[in-house]
């Protein structure tokens, strides 16, 4: 059974169509990426997965559980870092909320633990969104943007981080990513989105031999990040 089941979804702002007919699915433990210019719909999707917005119609369906590290982060600046990851187990009743799993996996993280989280840098506010969304114990990982403004040694950090993750457990990964090639390079599938709709999927490697996919997000600006 997929982990996540996307199916027909169409999401509007009002009259405006910002998801058109998308269907996806990502199995447990899988890596998948998801690619597509500005304003194609990727936070759309993200935030009607996270039932922060409701479709007009179609369905979503998580079979486990799925945290999210949403776009900009959006943590709670004036609350510490502590804190901050004690909200991202609101939901688990079942265990004592694994605060020291994230530490081990941030240990920087460890001695900030009472800081004001706007006071940390970029990097470091990644890193508590990831554990936050890690604090739920989740097998499904979504991350909306996961080097935008950061430096490429501490997006490498968190890359490495959440690959220790997965050898451990099961961890299912959807990425939204600017940075195509270093998605691409990680993940095993990918959907293209543009204007609300999947307008490609399927294995990276095949995908990025496709002209028109390489030109258009590994050739040009996309690909040049780093
Ligand atoms: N709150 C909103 N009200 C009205 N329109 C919105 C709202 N949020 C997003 N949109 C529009 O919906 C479309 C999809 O936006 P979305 O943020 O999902 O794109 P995106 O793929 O995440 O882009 P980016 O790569 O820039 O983050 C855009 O045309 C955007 O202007
Ligand atoms: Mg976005």
């Amino acid at each position: 059974m997929a982990l996540l089941e996307v199916r027909d979804l169409v999401v509007q702002y009002g009259q405006a169509v910002a998801l058109d007919g998308v269907r996806l699915e990502v199995q447990p433990g899988e890596l998948v990426t998801l690619v597509g210019p500005n304003g194609a719909g990727k936070t759309t999707l993200v935030k009607t997965l996270a039932g922060v917005l409701r479709p007009v119609r179609g369905t979503v369906q998580i079979h486990g559980r799925a945290g999210f590290v949403p776009e900009g982060r959006q943590l709670f600046s004036e609350l510490s870092v502590e804190d901050n990851l004690l909200l991202g187990a609101w939901r688990v009743r079942s265990h004592r909320p694994p605060l020291d799993l994230v530490y081990e996996i941030f240990p920087q993280l460890r001695s900030m633990a009472h800081r004001r989280a706007g006071t940390l840098s970029g990097g470091q506010q990644q890193m508590v969104a990831v554990g936050r969304a890690l604090m739920g114990d989740p097998q499904l990982l979504v991350v909306d943007e996961l080097s935008l403004g950061l430096a490429p040694v501490v997006v490498k950090e968190i890359v490495q981080q959440i690959t220790r993750i997965r050898e451990k457990t099961n961890l299912a990964l959807l990425l939204i990513e600017q940075n195509v090639r270093l998605a691409f390079a990680w993940c095993e599938r990918a959907y293209v989105i543009e204007g609300g709709r999947i307008v490609a999927e399927g294995a990276t490697k095949a995908l990025a031999e496709q002209p028109a996919i390489y030109e258009a997000f590994l050739g040009g600006r996309g690909g040049a990040a780093q």
